[in-house]
């Protein structure tokens, strides 16, 4: 089935259902401030969601272009994409579970529509938790229309939202069809890979408010999601949305501006390429360039990214332009913003390419200052950790590092820059209390800060290579654990302490300042942060020496703290060393 002709059916089906057709929103949301860029075709409903009448009606039906750049770093596979288009089905207080289910089944197994086989198709459902019982009614319903139990998962994870801190969200039910050659298997296992989502049915009965409590909302919606790209794939025989009509010809612009004339198999780096591209080339169609805040920035990322690969591939100067060309004209008769802004998207995309340009010199100069660093190369092996601060903090692709390092003849400890990265993912992900703070007194407050101050100082005196790994505060001390290999020497303490010490005499202020994380990073804000990319954070800095993302919270200007002083320096843990301090402020009120 050609992807024009899912799209028309899709509509098709639901006007039939008496849905009114509506236009996709823009890929920068108007109406969910929680998320940078529409995520999903229910973040421009989010107001009608919550209540309020939608001037088309109750049944709604479209597809809607969105934006994910949580798993940029997946990109690249045969399925992660960055931009895709979502068709959706609405009901803003209309028809409920039952309907929107049966809904999905006609349209999924009737013949006049993409009549797939029940055989191929499977079904999870919510198993309910502490919050929210059992989906029964899901179930039941799915049961009612012939789906054998077998066929039927019964998950936690099945839970919709919200993406940012607030907002509408429920259990969720989805459908799974089998692309495997060999037969359907009897009991569905939703970890085998060769199941692929196609369509996701959000029942959202309830809000999540800022104490983060489930109210129940005014009335319940029905949200559906079904992934245009991915259901292309799967209705043609193939298991990467790069295979099909959708992107082949944009590997094809490529191709020919390279001058390859019989291409081999497609790469990584291509698929990036071209995914990066199409993200770009639909995010500068509403009149944003890359910069360095909240959107911006993202745009900025990915054609970065894009661009670093093409670096890899060798590609002329110039390279994402005929892929650009191409994606416009491949989506203008839907979305008109591509035809209208070209010339803008072009320009942006030659004009970044400038400005990339300059920053590789720039990590190059880094790495050629980093690999002088004797504590960063042992035995012809380059620290991962140097390898994973140039990333982080001036965007220089690992994989440039490596390579050259090896025309160094040095060698990338990549098991150190895997272990940095996962333990940078873990603490976004799992931190609660992120400064290890045991409670609010006057005393852990003023030692809370002078950990921030601290764990600059340890960075400024004996490199970028450390970062937190621990922290933890009584009334009478702060113990702050961190990354690094050595015993520090008693000159390099004292170097820290003096530092710390000048930095309190100073009397620098401590600003907190509310920002995207994104943004945040750019700053070069360091810490330990359980949010995601989007979510706002605090960010405290002290004076213009430190800047950390915290929940805080800390004393209003350094002179506090009176003085700081080291009490002792030890191990923790393998490559991690740890340090207990005080400030005079703690000695004074003792
Ligand atoms: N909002 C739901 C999703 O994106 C449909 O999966």
């Amino acid at each position: 089935m050609k992807a024009a002709e899912l799209r028309k059916k899709f509509i098709d089906f639901f006007v039939s259902k008496n849905h009114v057709e509506i236009k996709s929103a823009p890929l920068i949301p108007d109406n969910d401030p929680t998320v940078l860029f529409t995520m999903a075709g229910m973040h421009p409903l989010v107001p009608f969601l919550l209540g309020a009448p939608h001037p088309a009606g109750k049944r709604l039906v479209d597809f809607q272009k969105c934006i994910r750049t949580g798993d940029i770093e997946e990109v690249g596979d045969k399925v992660h994409l960055t931009f895709f288009e979502m068709l959706g089905n609405w009901s803003i207080g209309d028809y409920f579970k039952k309907e929107a289910i049966e809904y999905s089944f006609e349209f999924l197994t009737s013949k006049e529509w993409l009549g797939l086989d029940l055989d191929k198709l499977a079904f999870t459902v919510f198993a309910g938790n502490e919050h929210a019982p059992f989906d029964e009614e899901a179930y039941n319903t799915w049961i009612s229309l012939g789906v054998s139990p077998n066929k039927i998962a019964k998950l936690e994870a099945n839970w919709w939202g919200p993406a940012g801190v607030t907002g509408p969200c429920g259990p969720d039910t989805e459908m799974f069809y089998w692309t495997g050659s060999e037969p359907t298997p009897e009991v569905f296992d939703p970890e085998n890979p060769l199941w692929v989502e196609i369509w996701n049915d959000v029942l959202m009965q309830y809000n999540k408010n800022e104490k983060g409590e489930l109210e129940k909302l005014a009335h319940p919606n029905v949200d559906t999601g079904m992934g245009f790209e991915r259901v292309v794939a799967v209705l043609n025989g193939f298991d990467s949305c790069y295979d099909t009509e959708l992107f082949v010809p944009l590997f094809e612009a490529l191709d020919k501006f390279r001058g390859i004339e019989t291409p081999s198999e497609r790469t990584r780096e291509e698929r990036i390429i071209i995914d990066h591209v199409r993200a770009a080339t639909f995010i500068m169609a509403e009149g944003i360039t890359p910069g360095n805040k909240d959107q911006q920035y993202q745009l900025r990322r990915i054609v970065r990214r894009m661009l670093g690969e093409g670096h890899k591939l060798n590609l002329a100067s110039g390279f994402a332009l005929p892929v650009a060309e191409k994606v416009i004209e491949m989506y203008q008769g839907y979305y008109p913003e591509l035809a209208k802004n070209k010339e803008l998207i072009l320009s942006a995309f030659a004009l970044e390419e400038k400005d990339f340009s300059k920053t590789l010199v720039r990590g190059v100069q880094m790495f050629e200052k980093a690999i002088q660093d004797e504590k960063n190369v042992q035995n012809g092996v380059l620290s991962g950790l140097v390898v994973f601060d140039l990333a982080q903090t001036f965007g220089f692709p690992k994989e440039m590092a490596v390579l050259m390092a090896e025309e160094k003849g040095l060698s990338v400890n990549l098991k150190e820059f895997d272990e940095a990265f996962k333990h940078h993912q873990d603490i976004s992900r799992g931190a609660s209390a992120p400064c290890g703070l045991a409670d609010k007194k006057e005393e852990t407050t003023a030692l809370h800060t002078a950990t921030h101050l601290l764990h600059q100082a340890l960075r400024t005196v004996l490199g970028t290579h450390v970062e937190q790994r621990g922290s933890h505060i009584t009334a009478e001390r702060l113990r702050f654990d961190f990354s690094h290999h050595e015993k520090v020497s008693p000159d390099d303490l004292k170097k820290v302490e003096d530092l710390v010490n000048e930095v309190i005499q100073k009397d620098m202020p401590v600003l907190c300042e509310e920002m995207t994380l994104d943004e945040a990073l750019q700053k070069g804000a360091i810490g330990l942060f359980a949010n995601k990319y989007g979510e706002k954070v605090t960010v405290y800095s002290m004076g213009d020496f430190s800047k950390e993302v915290c929940a805080g919270p800390h004393v209003t200007n350094t002179g506090v703290l009176k003085s700081f002083h080291i009490m002792k320096e030890e191990s923790s843990s393998k490559g991690v060393r740890r340090i207990k301090a005080t400030v005079g402020f703690v000695k004074n009120n003792a």
